[in-house]
């Protein structure tokens, strides 16, 4: 085989991350190339993006601003210590990371992934309620179906099982709320369903179960991504708010694919007009071109910890990576490109062309719901009888091959374009998607 990065080579020896690593190596996909919309295939083929990479391309593919910014950056401070030791770009990029944060969120943690910024927020809960004094606050409450991540915090909290049953015990005292997915119920729902928001006031008997001295915070994403595309019913989030305040009880939002404009307003806090205590972020931060996560922290919580003698560290955290400065450089000019298009609120004014576009596949074949919000879209299949997420996988693997880039999960495929999406890439994703579906078995 050859060595040439432009065509598949040895495939052995990568362990490929959440991929059927048998199946991928008998029918590699190889992407070598990506410009805006689309990425090149290693047989020169032209494919449609409809998930952003993962969830995380919100400015499109091989933005100039960001490619200089990292060029320039790593020719001129390629690295610096980032316990005890600073430099301008971190505080830069902080500083601008707040400007487009809900009000009162003033401060930044920086990681280097989604997992890592959901450690990091439960870690800062917990602690936090050590520094006040309420040291008896450990336990969190998570979800069902939710996802968090891949480590240990992450999928304690999380409500995956496939993510769970393999690694033990995970974190003790965890808890989790239902999940909201009520088909029955709320199927082919444009935007956030009618019903289900009385789910929140589960989180009342687990307050009850525990008392609520021991609750330290609640994990949610504010549109469940992973599971499929779980969106909040009608005022589901600001019941879950109320309690936790009533309690005592952080909230933590999870908007590590909702965060950067996904839903129309740069994070969902401000989109469902809900402030969480704390907000996860990472992927658009730096338009998935660099690894870097934040976590968003309230002012209330920040300066909980700012106590004590000046020269001691105030929290025992933090990542080698944490505020790179090739990584800050890219999410400053991913900012800025954000900025200059509007892409921030621009899933606001294509919401309801692309509601209407995935909607329009109602009656394609094996449809058995179709969700969507803000440049976000589910579209449910029937699964086959005895083989659950074979068919799903069958129509990712026919679109590839139709020129156009799905994800699925279960029997249900996720869609999150890039920002700069043109309607007519609406059409040819949705006219592609109706093909696909058409012809599955
Ligand atoms: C809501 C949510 N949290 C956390 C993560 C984990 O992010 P990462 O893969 O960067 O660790 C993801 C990734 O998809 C996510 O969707």
């Amino acid at each position: 085989m050859s060595d040439a990065t432009n065509v598949p080579n040895d495939l052995n020896a990568f362990w490929m991350p959440f991929t059927a690593n048998r199946q991928f190596k008998k029918q590699p996909r190889m992407f070598v190339g990506a410009k805006d919309m689309h990425y090149t295939t290693s047989d020169g083929r032209e494919v449609l993006d409809g998930t952003a990479g993962l969830w995380c391309c919100n400015a499109g593919h091989c933005r100039p601003k960001i490619t200089e910014a990292i060029q320039q950056q790593a020719g001129e401070l390629d690295y610096a210590p980032a316990f005890q030791m600073g430099h301008p770009k971190a505080f830069q990029l902080a500083n601008r990371l707040v400007d487009v944060a809900p009000d009162g969120m003033d401060h930044v943690f920086f990681t280097n992934s989604g997992s890592e910024s959901v450690e990091t927020s439960l870690k800062i809960a917990l602690a936090y309620h050590k520094v006040k004094g309420e040291g008896s606050r450990t336990r969190l409450v998570g979800r069902e179906r939710g996802y968090h991540g891949v480590n240990f915090g992450g999928i304690s909290v999380g409500g995956i099982v496939a993510n769970r049953k393999m690694f033990g015990t995970l974190l003790t005292g965890v808890d989790h709320l239902p999940h909201t997915h009520l088909p029955d119920q709320n199927a082919f729902t444009r935007g956030e369903p009618e019903h289900g928001g009385d789910l929140a006031d589960e989180l009342e008997r687990i307050v009850a179960l525990h008392d609520a001295s021991t609750v330290a915070a609640v994990i949610v994403e504010p549109v469940a991504g992973s599971t499929g595309v779980l969106i909040p019913p009608k005022g589901y989030l600001k019941r879950l708010r109320d309690i936790c305040t009533k309690h005592g009880i952080l909230l933590i939002f999870d908007e590590v694919i909702t965060g950067f404009g996904r839903l129309g307003s740069p994070f969902a806090a401000q989109h469902f007009d809900v402030m969480p205590d704390m907000i996860t972020t990472a992927k658009g931060l730096t338009n998935g071109v660099i690894p870097m996560g934040a976590v968003f922290v309230s002012n209330e919580i920040h300066d909980a910890f700012m106590n004590g003698p000046e020269h001691l560290i105030e929290f025992f955290h933090g990542y080698t990576y944490s505020g790179n400065p090739i990584a800050s450089a890219a999410g400053l000019a991913t900012l800025e490109t954000y900025a200059e298009e509007g892409l921030l609120t621009r899933a606001a004014d294509l919401d309801s062309y692309w509601a209407d576009a995935l909607h329009s596949l109602k009656d394609a074949k094996h449809v058995i719901d179709i969700r969507n919000i803000g440049l976000i879209g589910a579209i449910e299949l029937e699964g086959i009888a005895g083989e659950p997420t074979k068919r799903a996988f069958s129509c990712f693997l026919d679109a590839y091959e139709r020129g156009l880039l799905i994800r699925t999960t279960g029997d249900t495929i996720a869609l999150s374009p890039p920002l700069i999406i043109e309607k007519s890439h609406i059409d040819q994703l949705v006219d592609t998607l109706r093909t696909v579906l058409n012809e599955a078995a």
